[in-house]
């Protein structure tokens, strides 16, 4: 029988599937270290699972508004105005299954078949299935190490068409770990606003960034440009709550409006003793958990970027945020699922091929695992590259 023209083109996660190959080769025994992480490596902070936990016990057990509790909705407007500088009424807010569920919302609420959405690469991977499973066509917009990965406004201004609708912007970045500044940002919002197009802005890594780095949000920059900006965020990599899936986005109220519709139809509320757990996480004045991951992240980020910096034939970019190094290994002769696939069989250690994020002469090494890992992971990968 014939299936689903759109959704026959539609290639499955690959991260999914190389972390899946080396947890079952774990599981045969063999001793694998996996670089290959897209979550934090932390339990979910206690009192955050108690919260869920007295919500089960309470009853919290029923249906929710579907577009998320309203006590939850009115946390994430006080944390947008709080750490963002925005300005959101609760109307203004979807609460989703992971931030995943809110960007394939955004773009089933913006795109109509064949309209284009220009997606900076090295992109994470679910954003040109996300935008095709919607009618949409990805343009994908090259960016260089050497500049960061950020994109060229001029470059920018070139990609647009009369059927471009949106502009993706993920900073920090998966997988490179870039981030815009203030002013970048400010040169991408008035392309933004001149040629009226939306911009989808995943501030997923928001907290998880170095350096001191300070994190602008693009809807923060003025009126205007909120109105264009779909702002996504979630629960996932900053309170270590991959498995709980909860996201949320804000936007203007009648896309808002059309999103919810969406959402009523399709999964409802997110589960609803998870909302209580994001309720606790959103509320809670004593950061001191969640910083303390930041900086063993930053650490590890340090002791991974000055390995692979005194090895041979790979050049790794060091990230201001999230949790992953991309590197150079086209010195090696290598194209990066060759590189990743030999890595695995000969040296047992697990990197995510560039391929997956539009680029075969990288791989992404994820720091979200133990010091003892990265040491003992990088002298496999040196020892492997000098044979
Ligand atoms: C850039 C980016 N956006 C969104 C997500 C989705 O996160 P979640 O659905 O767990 O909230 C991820 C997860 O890997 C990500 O890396």
């Amino acid at each position: 029988m014939k299936l689903s023209e759109r959704l026959s083109s539609i290639a499955p996660s690959m991260t999914l599937q190389i972390t899946a190959k080396a947890k079952e080769l774990k599981a045969k025994g063999e001793d694998v270290i996996s670089f290959g992480a897209g979550e934090p490596d932390f339990d979910t902070p206690q009192y955050i699972k108690q919260a869920a936990i007295d919500a089960l016990n309470k009853g919290m057990t029923k249906y929710t508004v579907a577009s998320g509790m309203v006590e939850l909705k009115e946390a994430i407007v006080a944390k947008f105005k709080n750490d963002n500088k925005i300005e959101y009424s609760a109307n203004q807010i979807i609460v989703s299954c992971g931030a995943k569920h809110s960007l394939f919302n955004a773009f089933q609420a913006i795109l109509n078949e064949g309209d284009e959405v220009i997606i900076p690469a090295p992109y994470w991977l679910s954003y040109p299935e996300m935008v095709k499973c919607a009618g949409g066509v990805p343009i994908y917009l090259e960016t260089k190490m050497e500049n960061g990965f950020k994109l060229d406004v001029s470059d920018l201004k070139k990609a647009i068409t009369p059927r471009t609708k949106a502009l993706i912007i993920n900073s920090p970045s998966n997988p490179t770990g870039g981030v815009y500044e203030e002013d970048e940002l400010l040169e991408i919002a008035n392309v933004v606003k001149n040629y009226n197009i939306f911009v989808v802005s995943d501030e997923i890594y928001e907290k998880l960034v170095y350096d001191d780095f300070k994190f602008t949000s693009i809807a923060s920059l003025d009126d205007e440009i909120k109105k264009h900006t779909i702002t996504v965020n979630g629960l996932s990599k900053a309170y270590s709550m991959t498995g709980w899936r909860l996201g949320y986005l804000a936007c203007d109220a009648n896309v808002a409006k059309v999103i919810a519709a969406y959402q009523s139809h399709s999964t409802s509320n997110p589960t609803s003793f998870a909302q209580y757990g994001g309720l606790a996480a959103l509320t809670q004045t004593d950061t001191s958990e969640i910083d303390a991951m930041r900086v063993s992240f930053e650490k590890r980020r340090n002791i991974m970027y000055d390995i692979i910096s005194s090895m041979k034939k790979i050049t790794a970019f060091k990230p201001t945020g999230a949790f992953y190094m991309f590197c150079d290994i086209s010195a090696t002769g290598m194209k990066a699922m060759e590189f990743a696939s030999k890595l695995l069989t000969e040296a047992k250690v697990a990197v995510i091929p560039g391929e997956s994020f539009g680029s075969d002469k990288h791989i992404r090494l994820s720091f979200a695992t133990s010091e003892k890992n990265i040491k003992n992971g990088l002298a496999r990968i040196s020892d492997w590259i000098g044979k």
